[in-house]
């Protein structure tokens, strides 16, 4: 609906001869170029253009990830990875959610600005949903960009298992105008030749330790799907992280990744990289330009990165998917966009300081290992106090021979520099790296949503095993009574 809209909006505005930006850019794509590939679009119930209402039902679904490898997975509406769900920014998005599994479960909009109310934790900001059981979710979508959901109980077991799917958020007045676009959801997953998943514990606590990848390497729940190209026209794609443990350090055989957007959104200005860093929690927003090589075909690969010891030793980068090009001629060289956002950082002045230090104390053999915040898991931590209207400056020093993505729920914040300068191009984010044994920092200012909002390594199997924390926004004249 909303599409109509907008085409009837630009026909008039031409026709009253106001051209606002140049005509409608080119599709290259051959027919079917996404076909292998392309997620699964939940429709929309709701005729209302700013209200996409969709339904979705977490149950147990074979899924054929490879020809002849099925696996009983836990998944949304019968598939991995879940529905791609499409709305535009400033939407209201309704999504009648009702559990199927064997467990209680809940639906967590990582990176959204929801209230705390639609945050999808239990026992802080909703019950479980119990087997059976339904929950509404309904909130608006301010920002664009592209967002997942998973669940936020036993996350590291329900989320290897198969449940995360994409929520894009568009801005039709992006100026990217790269039409032939594509959502990618990369993960991984486990299972015998029985089909059953592989256990949430296994490895014990050396598994959590490192953080369990799943042996099949997934784009959209496929290993290895293939994508059509035509040679030098430019794709945009919209790729996202929803593996429990795996990073994903992309190469598509040494050509770039124009870089337009992270987590919330495009970025201040486009940079260029051959090699793409995507955590567990992350996104990226890229356009690159598959050029036909000599054999005909790309393989764009997740090569080694040491997040840890287990992640490089013998170990060999992983296929991800496979490119191939129609016979036509390689396209002369296209103008990419000059992609531009104003960022504006908050101010650091007067911002308070909130050290957090991860460690990995050691234990003795057969004891159970546990990462500390702040000498603390998890379940020993107190409440980080925040206010509304606050602005925080976060140093997060990785005292552990891990790697851990940090994400924050509810807020996007700004990465700073060792001088507390925003890291350029600015790009608001809400899971950042922290390499083993390095240190980052970033600027967050709260806005109007008072709640408790979790922040957790998003190495889902760590988060479990202790680090995970709260800040708990209040209003002003509040913060006296609960702290
Ligand atoms: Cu994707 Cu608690 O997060
Ligand atoms: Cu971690």
């Amino acid at each position: 609906m909303r599409r109509l809209a907008a085409a009837i909006a630009v026909a008039l505005i031409c026709s009253v001869g106001i051209a606002r930006q140049s005509a409608a850019p080119a599709s290259f794509a051959p027919p079917e170029w996404d076909q292998d590939v392309k997620l699964t679009e939940a429709p929309d119930l709701n005729s209302d253009p700013n209200i996409v209402e969709i339904d979705l039902t977490a149950r147990l679904a074979d899924v054929e990830v490879a020809p002849g490898k099925k696996v009983h997975a836990w998944t949304y509406n019968g598939g991995i990875p879940g529905p791609l769900i499409r709305a535009q920014v400033g939407d209201r998005v309704i999504v009648h959610f009702k559990n199927d599994l064997p467990e209680p479960t809940t639906v967590h909009w990582h990176g959204v600005r929801v209230p705390i109310e639609m945050d999808g934790v239990p026992g802080v900001s909703q019950p479980d949903v119990e087997r059976g059981g339904t929950f509404t979710y309904d909130f608006l979508v301010r920002d664009a960009g592209l967002y997942w959901y998973h669940p936020h109980v036993d996350s590291a077991a329900q989320v290897g298992f198969g449940l995360y799917g994409a929520l894009l958020v568009e801005d039709a007045a992006d100026q990217v105008n790269v039409p032939d676009e594509l959502t990618i959801v990369l993960s991984d997953i486990g299972f015998n030749d029985k089909g059953e998943p592989a256990p949430p514990d296994g490895g014990g606590s050396a598994g959590m330790v490192f953080g369990r990848e799943g042996d099949y390497v997934l784009a959209n729940g496929k290993v290895l799907p293939t994508l059509l190209a035509r040679s030098g026209a430019p794709q945009r794609w919209r790729i996202v992280n929803a593996a429990k443990s795996r990073f994903f350090l992309l190469n598509l055989d040494n050509q770039p990744f124009y870089v337009i957007g992270g987590d919330g959104g495009l970025q201040e200005s486009p940079g260029t990289t051959t090699e793409l860093l995507i955590t567990p929690g992350e996104r990226a927003d890229v356009i690159v330009t598959p050029t036909k090589p000599k054999d005909g075909k790309l393989l764009l690969k997740a090569m080694l990165y040491n997040r840890g010891y287990g992640s490089v030793e013998y170990r060999t980068p992983e296929d991800v998917l496979t490119v191939t090009f129609t016979d036509e001629p390689t396209l002369p060289p296209q103008k990419l966009p000059a992609v531009h956002r104003t960022i504006t950082p908050p101010s650091t002045k007067g911002a308070t300081n909130v050290n957090v230090v991860l460690t990995l104390p050691h234990v003795a053999a057969g004891e159970k290992a546990e990462f500390h915040v702040n000498g603390v898991p998890s379940w020993k931590a107190e409440a980080y106090p925040a206010k509304i209207g606050e602005t925080q400056v976060w140093t997060v020093k990785n005292d552990s021979s891990f790697a851990h993505p940090f994400h924050l729920h509810g807020f996007f914040f700004l990465p700073l520099d060792e001088k507390l300068q925003p890291i350029r191009p600015m790009v608001w984010k809400d899971t950042i790296n922290v390499p083993l044994e390095k240190t980052v920092r970033f600027v967050v200012k709260f806005d109007e949503r008072p709640g408790m909002w979790m922040f957790h390594c998003h190495i889902l199997d760590h988060a479990e095993g202790g680090l995970m924390g709260h800040v708990h926004l209040t209003q002003e004249e509040q913060a006296g009574h609960t702290h």
